[in-house]
């Protein structure tokens, strides 16, 4: 019998990825396409993760579940929790494709232990625990997908300053897609930091310019404007190539989308690898992307509204 459940979907960053890491502005929403469900039990031997990563005792978990076995030890200390446990974990994100999964696991988990507890998992109380354990894990996050996915709405964020509920009301379709190949976030961050340290002139203009791109994205979002939204994606994807957070699976599905009537293609994420998305004007077109990026070798893809709400 369970003791306790949570549950958190993942995200996409619309606009103002890596340059979030700098302070400037980012839009991103909770995806409801996916998600991640944990599961807590009583277990009468010693405490036991099961997941599609690692199934096996807490004690020997890898390094690569670092967020996890952080975030437990945070949990269990302050609340005291009666060891062994059994935490199973169930996942439809694509794991290292840019959609958070990993901060994903960490509010799902979290939620769960708040519910065995018989806590408010309001948001504050789990961006405590999960901020906190992210910050371990993986050095020095911006915080954006802790922050969309403990939440409900679409945010525009930026590090330092917290985050603004944002309505998502566009009559047009976002069509997400899989490269199936892994983005590294990490890797890309860190040499986006030597950059800075190489042109640190050249490398800040460009994150302004990312900055004032997702500045005028919000404004066509709120205005209804899909092409100019399309516009802003397409300029940023090309900033973000110039950082080098693209690679030639992201440039060959956002060439294709591109060539096939969308408004706009960019990376979202951490990038070199992962997903991209693409902006259609109607769901019908939007279908017709979907079919068109499996067939150009997209693993998977998702579609979403972007009225509010209208989640596909
Ligand atoms: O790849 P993801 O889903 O972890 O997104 C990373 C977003 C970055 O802006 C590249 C990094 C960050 O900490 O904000």
């Amino acid at each position: 019998k369970s003791i306790g459940t949570g549950y958190a979907s993942g995200k996409i960053i619309l606009m103002g990825e890596h340059s979030v890491v700098y302070g400037e502005p980012a839009i991103a929403f909770p995806f409801a396409g996916t998600g991640i469900q944990a599961t807590i039990k009583v277990n009468k031997l010693e405490s036991w993760i099961e997941s599609s990563f690692f199934h096996g005792p807490l004690s020997a978990a890898p390094n690569t579940m670092r967020n996890v076995t952080v975030l437990l030890w945070y949990l269990v200390k302050h609340f005291k929790i009666p060891e062994p446990f059994y935490l199973k974990i169930e996942s439809s994100i694509p794991a290292e494709r840019g959609m958070g999964s990993s901060a994903a696991v960490a509010v799902a988990i979290t939620r769960a232990v708040f519910d065995w507890m018989e806590e408010p998992a309001t948001q504050e109380n789990v961006l405590h625990f999960v901020n906190q354990a992210e910050a371990v894990a993986h050095g020095n996050p911006s915080g954006i997908d802790a922050t969309t996915i403990s939440g409900t709405e679409p945010i525009l964020y930026q590090k330092g300053i917290g985050f603004q509920p944002f309505q998502l009301n566009m009559d047009a379709f976002l069509v997400v897609a899989d490269t199936g190949v892994k983005g590294q976030t990490r890797k890309a961050v860190k040499d986006i930091a030597k950059l800075m340290e190489l042109r640190p002139y050249e490398t800040n203009q460009q994150m302004r310019t990312l900055g004032q791109l997702t500045n005028q994205a919000q404004q066509a979002v709120l205005q209804n404007k899909p092409r100019v939204l399309g516009d802003c994606m397409n300029q940023a994807q090309g900033l973000l190539r110039l950082l080098g957070a693209s690679n030639r699976n992201l440039d060959h599905l956002i060439e294709t989308a591109l060539e096939h009537h969308a408004l706009g293609a960019k990376l979202t994420g951490g990038g070199r690898g992962g997903c991209m998305i693409a902006l259609a004007e109607n769901e019908t077109s939007g279908r017709q992307l979907q079919k068109t990026l499996l067939d150009a070798g997209a693993r998977d893809t998702w579609i979403e509204g972007l009225g509010v709400y209208a989640h596909v």
